[in-house]
Order: C-alpha cells, then sequence, then structure tokens
C-alpha cells in the first residue's frame, strides 16, 4: 500500500505535460472526485490505527505535488483564440494618456540642438558656480570692467578655508564661462555649443529676468574667418525660424572677441513693416558674436598663430519669444499651465 502511493508521488512529480488534453488527464486521474485521491483518502479509515498517520501524510505529499503540477501548468497551454472576446470590439482606441508637454525654452533648445548638430557642432556643458578665472579672467575682462560689479553679478561668499582664483565665486553670467572650460581639456579642432541657464543682477521686468538661459557657440580650427561666422548664423537664423529670414551684424564690442558684432534678424512679428516688439526698426537683435580674442585662446592654451576661431552666444528666451511671439518674458518662468499647455511638441 505504501509503495503504491510513492510510486504516485514519484509519478506526478515527474509529469511533464506536453498539450492541455494530457494535462486535463492527469487532473482526472489523480484530483477529481473519482479520481486516485480521494479513493486513496476513503482507504484511510481501513488503514491499521498505528499506521494510519504516516499514510495520511504520503497521501497529502501526493495531494500536494498533483496540485502543484496542475497550478504550474495552468496557463501554458493558453491560445489567445481560448479567451473569450464575445462582445467586446478589439479595434476600439484606447483611453488617452494625459502626457504633459515640454517647456517651450526646452524646446527651443533642443531646436537650437538639432540645428547645429546638422553641421557638425557637439553639446559641452560646464558649472553654473563659476571662479573669476572661467567666467571673467580667461576671458580679457580687465579688473575694473563694470560686468565684475556687484551691481551686475552674484558673488557666493567663500568660506574661510577656500582659496579660489582671485578669490570670488559667482554665479555664471553668461555661458561663455564653458568656453574656456572647453579650451582646457580639448584641442582644436573645436566645433561646440553649451547651453545653459545664466544669472545677473538685474532688476525683474518684461525684458529682463534675474536668471535666464543662453547657448554658446564656438568654432577654433586653422582659418576660421569672420565669413564662416557669417554664414554659420545665417544658416541658424533660417533654419531656427524660416528660409525668408534676413540677417544684419552691427559692430560691437565684447572683451573676449575682435572684431565683434551683435546680430539681428528681420523681425518674425511684422515681417519687417514695423511693430512694438521690433520697436519700428523691423529687425531684432538675438546674439552677440565675434572671432575669438588671441589673448582667450592662448588662456586656453591654443597657439593663435596656427588657430583661429569664432563665437556666439544667445539668449534662449529671447529666440523663444521670437518664435512664439511672446512679448514677456517672466512668463517662461512663471509655470501658468494655460501657457505652458499650448506647448505640445516632440522633438
Ligand atoms: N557672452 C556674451 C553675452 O552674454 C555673448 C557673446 C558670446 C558674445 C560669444 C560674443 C561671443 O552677452
Amino acid at each position: 500500500m505504501f509503495e503504491v502511493v510513492r510510486a504516485y508521488i514519484a509519478e506526478a512529480k515527474s509529469f511533464q505535460p506536453s498539450s492541455k488534453e494530457e494535462l486535463e488527464q492527469f487532473r482526472l486521474r489523480f484530483i477529481s472526485k473519482k479520481g486516485l485521491l480521494g479513493d486513496l483518502f476513503s482507504k484511510l479509515k481501513d488503514v491499521a490505527a498505528e499506521e494510519r498517520k504516516e499514510f495520511g501524510l504520503l497521501v497529502n505529499e501526493l495531494k500536494q505535488a498533483a496540485e502543484g503540477k496542475i497550478l504550474e501548468f495552468k496557463d501554458a497551454f493558453e491560445t489567445e483564440s481560448s479567451i473569450d472576446f464575445k462582445g467586446q470590439d478589439l479595434t476600439l482606441p484606447g483611453e488617452p494618456l494625459n502626457t504633459g508637454s515640454f517647456h517651450p525654452l526646452t524646446l527651443v533648445r533642443k531646436e537650437i540642438i538639432s540645428i547645429f548638430s546638422r553641421i557638425g557642432f557637439n553639446v559641452s556643458d560646464g558649472p553654473e558656480i563659476e571662479d573669476d578665472w572661467h567666467n571673467f579672467s580667461a576671458l580679457n575682462f580687465p579688473p575694473e570692467h563694470p560686468a565684475r560689479d556687484m551691481q551686475d553679478t552674484f558673488f557666493i561668499d567663500l568660506t574661510p578655508d577656500q582659496t579660489i582664483y582671485n578669490g570670488s565665486l559667482a554665479l555664471r553670467t553668461h555661458t561663455s564661462s564653458i568656453q574656456v572650460r572647453v579650451m582646457d581639456k580639448q584641442k582644436p579642432p573645436i566645433r561646440t555649443i553649451c547651453p545653459g541657464r545664466v544669472y545677473r543682477n538685474e532688476a525683474i521686468s518684461a525684458r529682463a529676468h534675474c536668471f535666464f538661459h543662453q547657448v554658446e557657440g564656438f568654432y577654433i580650427d586653422e582659418k576660421v574667418s569672420f565669413a564662416d561666422l557669417k554664414q554659420t548664423l545665417l544658416y541658424f537664423a533660417q533654419e531656427m525660424f524660416n528660409a525668408d529670414t534676413k540677417i544684419r551684424l552691427r559692430p560691437s564690442y565684447f572683451p573676449f572677441t575682435e572684431p565683434s558684432a551683435e546680430m539681428d534678424i528681420s523681425c518674425q512679428i511684422c515681417k519687417g513693416s514695423g511693430c512694438n516688439v521690433c520697436k519700428y526698426s523691423g529687425w531684432v537683435e538675438i546674439l552677440g558674436c565675434g572671432m575669438i580674442d588671441p589673448a582667450v585662446l592662448e588662456n586656453g592654451k591654443i597657439d593663435p598663430s596656427t588657430y583661429s576661431g569664432f563665437a556666439f552666444g544667445m539668449g534662449i528666451e529671447r529666440i523663444a519669444m521670437m518664435k512664439y511671439a511672446v512679448n514677456d518674458l517672466r512668463i517662461f518662468s512663471d509655470n501658468d499651465v494655460r501657457f505652458l499647455r499650448n506647448f505640445k511638441g516632440v522633438l
């Protein structure tokens, strides 16, 4: 009797069904009302009292082994066709998912990166807290330059044990600081753009904020000329806005470029006929640029007698204002969903 049950246990444990039918056969043989288990349990009362406990334990073991197998293979032979879809239209669309949207500044930043990557520019990064060397000195800012003034720059208090070049740390005032960091690590040819947040101690108004976003770009190689700069920026403007967009360069001054210029684009709002965004001039300034000053190349340990380069820096907010016809830059940091929900773009 005991031997028979042990043999059943071994059989149940080694059972490997290869079809649904086989599994059903197994279930009928062991578990169904008229199956082996029912039979064995009913024989329990005929077993001698001193052996009954052991016998009971064995039959229980068999029960668990058989039920375990059925559980294990329960879903193994289910096919889709065996599921009942009656009365359901499987071609109906699912519930819509609310996915949110990108911030307009993110969209514009991504688009700027994508435009420049098409002409061989990669992306570089740098810290928002900068020392004097990377934000000012290496970029040729003279010691008395007004940008170094507390009025324009947020300085950060140092702890007594911090020793920093020229004794000051500040929130970077422009992304040009990344130029210096890239030159420290890479040698020409360098062709990169550097998006990032910058900070200036300015009164907040429709046209200025104490923090905003810039994209710096620069290209250093042998024989890089002002013509390369101009063509690169024209390409950018026409890709960013439209093929009819015109650019104009006006002479300007930056300590780190020589010669320097500011670039205007034809006003996207009035198409040049005059409106209050372009102050009836037909032109809107979007960036500063120029040929990298040889002294700056030297500070980056790049030989200016072999290499030259151009650089430019633009405000992302300014571009976004033009692109989306927004006339107050404060709206970009208000986080008002009525504004943000207008931007569904995915890039
Ligand atoms: N850093 C300048 C600014 O913030 C922009 C600029 C970048 C100008 C590179 C020339 C070259 O205004």
